[in-house]
């Protein structure tokens, strides 16, 4: 049987990947899926959200759609709260009330990162700023509305050739500057939205596990390490054409408005043990969005000029 699924936050780099699957027809046969961008759907309007939903009848709904800027949450609680917290739960109200179920993306920033051992899904949730406070008043308010039609899947680190992440950050200030420091003090794991997309549909697709669920690419490294292996990768694929050196840093030697984890190593066990999942390791995954990376470039350099 064929299900519908709409995806919120479609311009966003998680949105866009899912909205690039569906383009390319690879994502399951047996899902219709509908992706709706801020335009299409604000979450934070509830008569809109009734409206559009309504309409279209999913069956199942992966809500994206996040504020998403953790240095400018911590000026901008409210509007933070009014998308994580009051948006979602406008989205569980409209699932809880026409019995569909919900796929939700939450954060390892909800955790305060003095663990040792990866975060399982039921250890304590004490986040250190706005934004991760944001999202696990989303994550209760969620549990409170469909304590049994909804699916949370917090993730770390996430990135793609789609939108702002560390991945592009990275790869554009190694091909501006002579050297660059990064942070060698926080430890977490990788997660290509490509990884995610896949779980996500997977998820919709079957039988439905209500609950949290942690998913990430694994490997527990610094933002350093990350970005050492960035380069090497760009480098290799003709992405960036001169090495330059990384340097590593203390977080206390880079200063932000909001205090991060220091290590926020998601435990995926539980998600592995219930669903078939992807299997590439992160190298693999950064790998592939680097390829596309070099291969965008390379579409865009052999453009005609006039
Ligand atoms: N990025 C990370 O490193 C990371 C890590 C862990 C978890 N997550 C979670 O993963 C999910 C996807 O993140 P992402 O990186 O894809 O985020 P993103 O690129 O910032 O995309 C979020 C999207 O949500 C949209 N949005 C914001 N307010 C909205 C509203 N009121 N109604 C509808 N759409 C709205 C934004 O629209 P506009 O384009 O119009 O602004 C944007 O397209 C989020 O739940 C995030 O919390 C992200």
């Amino acid at each position: 049987m064929t299900k519908s699924i709409v995806v919120t936050g479609s311009n966003g780099q998680f949105g866009a990947t899912i909205a690039n699957l569906c383009k390319a027809r690879e994502h399951p046969a047996n899902l219709e899926v509908q992706v709706l961008d801020r335009a299409a759907l604000d979450i934070t309007q509830p008569d809109i959200v009734n409206k559009v939903l309504d309409e279209l009848q999913p069956d199942v709904i992966i809500n994206a759609a996040a504020y998403t800027q953790v240095d400018k949450a911590e000026a901008e609680e409210a509007e933070a709260h009014a998308v994580n917290a009051t948006g979602a739960a406008n989205v569980a109200r409209w699932v809880a009330a026409n019995k569909a179920r919900l796929i939700h993306i939450s954060t390892d920033f909800v955790f305060a990162g003095n663990n040792s051992r990866p975060y399982t899904e039921s250890a304590e949730a004490n986040p250190l700023g706005v934004y991760g406070r944001s999202k696990l008043a989303g994550e209760r308010l969620l549990l409170e509305i469909l304590p049994l039609g909804s699916a949370i899947v917090r993730t770390s680190w996430l990135y793609s050739e789609h939108g702002n992440n560390f991945v592009k950050t990275m790869l554009r200030l190694m091909a501006e500057r002579e050297q660059v420091s990064v942070v060698n003090d926080q430890i977490g794991s990788p997660t290509s939205t490509h990884s995610l997309a896949t779980l996500l549909l997977t998820m919709a697709q079957t039988q439905f596990q209500r609950g949290i669920f942690h998913w990430t690419d694994g490997g527990a490294i610094s933002w350093y390490d990350f970005a050492v292996r960035i380069q090497q990768e760009a480098l290799q694929h003709n992405l960036l054409s001169t090495q330059i050196p990384v340097k590593p840093i203390s977080t206390a030697e880079y200063p932000t408005a909001a205090r991060r984890p220091a290590y926020s190593v998601l435990d995926r066990r539980r998600t592995l043990s219930r669903f078939t999942c992807p299997g590439l390791t992160w190298e693999q995954q950064l790998r592939h969005v680097i390829v596309e990376l070099a291969r965008q470039k390379l579409v865009v350099h052999s453009e005609p000029r006039n």
